[in-house]
């Protein structure tokens, strides 16, 4: 059985303040949360003062990005190993902010992805199809092509750290969610593509979010799909009040 996995992206949003407020206040709140895997992925600059607001609380921590190579002149850029120094747990990569607006390809998703797995960091791996995708019905074609991508050379054994996020585009920070069917429709097409991949015992035990638009009214119905296994949140997280919200729900 998988463990409802559910993870906050802060994106470019909250202060020094309001971070560790939102930290503290998710801590306190799902104390007694032991049935669901949360995280919460803050701005980098945050990380430090989140990870000691999170100490002996049940939230881990996580990253929105990493870079692949392990040291040296990358401006601007942040390794594994600091992001292992400051308490991280998962990285997310490849989300479609990185994709669509920095310009992330899937060749560098996929090293992030092994980068990330060779540092000790758990992946949080982004897929999602554009609307124009959606409506020239293209979408499992897209999606497919990122999976594969995302993944190539990624072995059997390392594969399991790897928890999938199934965001489409169009419904990001839109409001437009979409419907149960829609994701469990996607979400079968990615198990059975990892069931080719890597055969149906890892298929059946790697996690697959949903993530555009999830908030605590369309929580339930969206986490009753069976191949649903939890939710990758940007907006509702930002409220103590509406991710704890969820995370109860699920709990
Ligand atoms: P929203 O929940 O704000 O639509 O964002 C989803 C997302 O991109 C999470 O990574």
């Amino acid at each position: 059985m998988r463990k409802p996995f559910i993870a906050g992206n802060w994106k470019m949003n909250t202060d020094s303040a309001g971070a560790v407020a939102l930290a503290a206040g998710l801590a306190k709140e799902l104390s007694s949360v032991d049935t669901v895997d949360v995280a919460v992925c803050p701005p980098f600059v945050y990380l430090q003062s989140v990870a000691a607001a999170l100490s002996a609380s049940n939230v881990a921590l996580g990253s929105q990005n990493v870079y692949f190579e392990e040291k040296g002149a990358f401006t601007g850029e942040i390794s594994c190993a600091m992001l292992k120094d400051t308490s991280c747990a998962y990285a997310i990569i490849g989300h479609s902010e990185r994709r669509h607006v920095m310009g992330e390809t899937d060749a560098m998703i996929n090293k992030k992805i092994s980068a990330a797995i060779s540092g000790g960091l758990l992946p949080i791996f982004c897929v999602g199809e554009l609307l124009e995708d959606r409506q020239g019905g293209t979408t499992n074609e897209v999606v497919a092509s990122q999976i594969k991508n995302g993944l190539e050379g990624i072995c059997a054994e390392s594969v399991q750290a790897v928890t999938v996020a199934y965001e489409p585009v169009w419904a990001i920070g839109t409001g437009l969610t979409a419907t149960p069917e829609q994701a469990q429709e996607v979400h079968a097409m990615i198990r059975g593509l990892l069931t080719e991949l890597y055969g149906n015992e890892i298929a059946q035990a790697i996690r697959i979010q949903y993530g555009g638009s999830a908030k605590p009214s369309n929580t339930a119905e969206l986490m009753a799909q069976p191949d649903v296994d939890g939710l990758l949140v940007g907006g509702a997280s930002l409220k103590v009040e509406d991710f704890a919200a969820m995370i109860k729900t699920i709990a």
